[in-house]
């Protein structure tokens, strides 16, 4: 499991985009993390699967530090997977199936493994019917839902997600929060950054709140989400449901549909 000590990272033209970080993914099994534009989101994904190399601190895989060689980095990506925000940075091939297909083929499956991956994790993503598209007829949204099936059909240990469903229309982001619910049951760690604070308090178990580029805040979800004023101090929304408890005196509901039973039962 991916912990990090005392990362920091300053890119060479740009301030430090992180300061310090102690994160621990032990301690949920979706993890969250929140901060706005510009707080080190992507640079602490980026760090955590060796894009990005730390300036001083560690990024630690099973208790050992990452190593940079080529050879370690392949084997890192095996066990740790990451969706890009932008989706141009994932996809390298000019057909959809191929484009999942190519890492897949890189890690010397045989083909009959590759189609049944490769078919699986287009299915769930919704994105069987422009399998034999060219990639550059694709909208963002397709893009993205092809970004995101080639790194299911990879299979990892933990699947970083940044910025899923930025972008998508609201049945894409329906879609993309039951792939994620769903690997996460079959024991898939998931990490997801995120400005929907409604889909992240839906889906996530432990929360990290990144402030320039330090961890503000974390723990456990509703935790965060009701405790303080956090939300408004770092310019982040409150999920609807905690804005229903806190201004309506209702329960705390995780999902919608535990607001409208509670209601049907004549919990009001
Ligand atoms: N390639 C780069 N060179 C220099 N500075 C960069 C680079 N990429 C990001 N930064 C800076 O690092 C900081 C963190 O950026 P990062 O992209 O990690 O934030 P983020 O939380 O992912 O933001 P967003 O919500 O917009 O995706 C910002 O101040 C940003 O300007
Ligand atoms: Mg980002």
């Amino acid at each position: 499991m991916i912990t990090t000590r005392e990362l920091t990272f300053q890119y060479d033209e740009g301030g430090v985009a992180l300061k310090n970080i102690q994160m621990d993914l032990n301690k949920g099994n979706i993890i969250g993390i929140i901060g706005v534009n510009g707080s080190g989101k992507s640079t602490l994904f980026m760090n955590m699967v060796g894009v990005l190399r730390p300036t001083s601190g560690t990024v630690l895989y099973n208790n050992e530090p990452i190593k940079y060689d080529r050879k370690s980095l392949r084997e890192l990506r095996k066990k740790v997977g990451i969706v890009f925000q932008d989706p141009d940075k994932q996809i390298f091939y000019s057909k959809v199936y191929e484009d999942v297909a190519f890492a897949l083929r890189n890690l010397g499956f045989d083909e009959s493994e590759v189609k049944k991956r490769v078919e699986n994790s287009l299915k769930s993503v919704g994105a069987m019917d422009f399998k034999d598209k060219p990639i550059h007829f694709l909208s963002h949204g397709q893009k993205k839902r092809v970004a995101i099936a080639s790194v299911l059909a990879m299979q990892n240990e933990i699947i970083l997600f940044d910025e899923p469903t930025a972008g998508l229309d609201p049945k894409s982001v329906k879609a993309i929060e039951k792939i994620i619910q769903h690997i996460s049951e079959n024991h898939t760690k998931v990490v997801i950054s995120s400005h929907d604070m409604d889909l992240i308090y839906h889906l996530c178990d432990y929360i990290y709140v990144l402030d320039a580029g330090c961890i503000l805040r974390e723990g456990q979800t509703e935790e965060v989400f009701t405790k303080d004023s956090v939300m408004c101090d770092v310019g982040l929304a409150e999920p609807w449901l905690v804005k229903v408890h806190k201004h309506m005196g209702l329960p705390l509901f995780k999902r919608e549909e535990d607001l409208y039973a509670y209601y049907n039962e004549g919990g009001r």
